[in-house]
């Protein structure tokens, strides 16, 4: 079924659990998500978010401001780079028991193919790009210097996700 995050098409107590990965952070109204998630859950039933907190990144480059120039973009794809901060009380204010808030992190000092890292220079560059927000340029030299430095093993990239859990009491 597809649905609104904050109207979502099931009946009042119906689930046993709810899981969101990665959907939160392009909210305008968390607290609304949240709520609709209590109502279709069971009392006792479990909400499982998760979320990246983008405060959390650390990237090496020889040229701090063009990344940071870059990063500023992407921040402009979502609505909340801080969600895992923001939940707790929201959760609580709804109607949950916070169970558990814990914290995973990607940290690679090798660019893989399949990694998170590889996947965010792609979409960054495009965003950026596509949206006017630097230059195609600036967009393709950030983007080359990773590759770059992946090459000269001095590649570093470190993201924290967080999954936080919450019971309807
Ligand atoms: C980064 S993707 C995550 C997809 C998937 N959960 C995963 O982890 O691969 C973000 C997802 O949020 C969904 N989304 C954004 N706003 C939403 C809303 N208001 N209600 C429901 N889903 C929404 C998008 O459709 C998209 O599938």
């Amino acid at each position: 079924m597809e649905g609104e995050a904050g109207q979502l098409p099931v009946e009042d107590t119906s689930l046993d659990k709810a899981v969101s990965v990665q959907v939160y952070e392009y909210l305008n109204d968390i607290a609304a998500a949240v709520a609709e998630a209590h109502r279709c859950l069971r009392t006792g039933g479990l909400l499982v978010v998760g979320d990246i907190h983008f405060d959390s990144l650390v990237w090496y480059s020889d040229d701090p401001a063009r990344m940071d120039r870059m990063t500023k973009a992407w921040d402009k794809h979502f609505v909340g780079r801080d969600v895992p901060a923001l939940l707790p009380p929201v959760l609580r204010d709804v109607g949950f028991t916070v169970e558990s808030v814990t914290p995973i992190t990607i940290c690679d000092n090798e660019l893989r193919p399949d990694g998170l890292a590889n996947m965010m220079i792609t979409l960054m560059k495009r965003f950026a790009e596509s949206n006017k927000l630097v230059s195609d340029q600036e967009a393709k030299a950030w983007a080359d210097e990773q590759r770059s430095l992946a090459a000269k093993g001095r590649f570093f990239f470190s993201l924290t996700h967080f999954v936080i859990s919450g019971r309807k009491s």
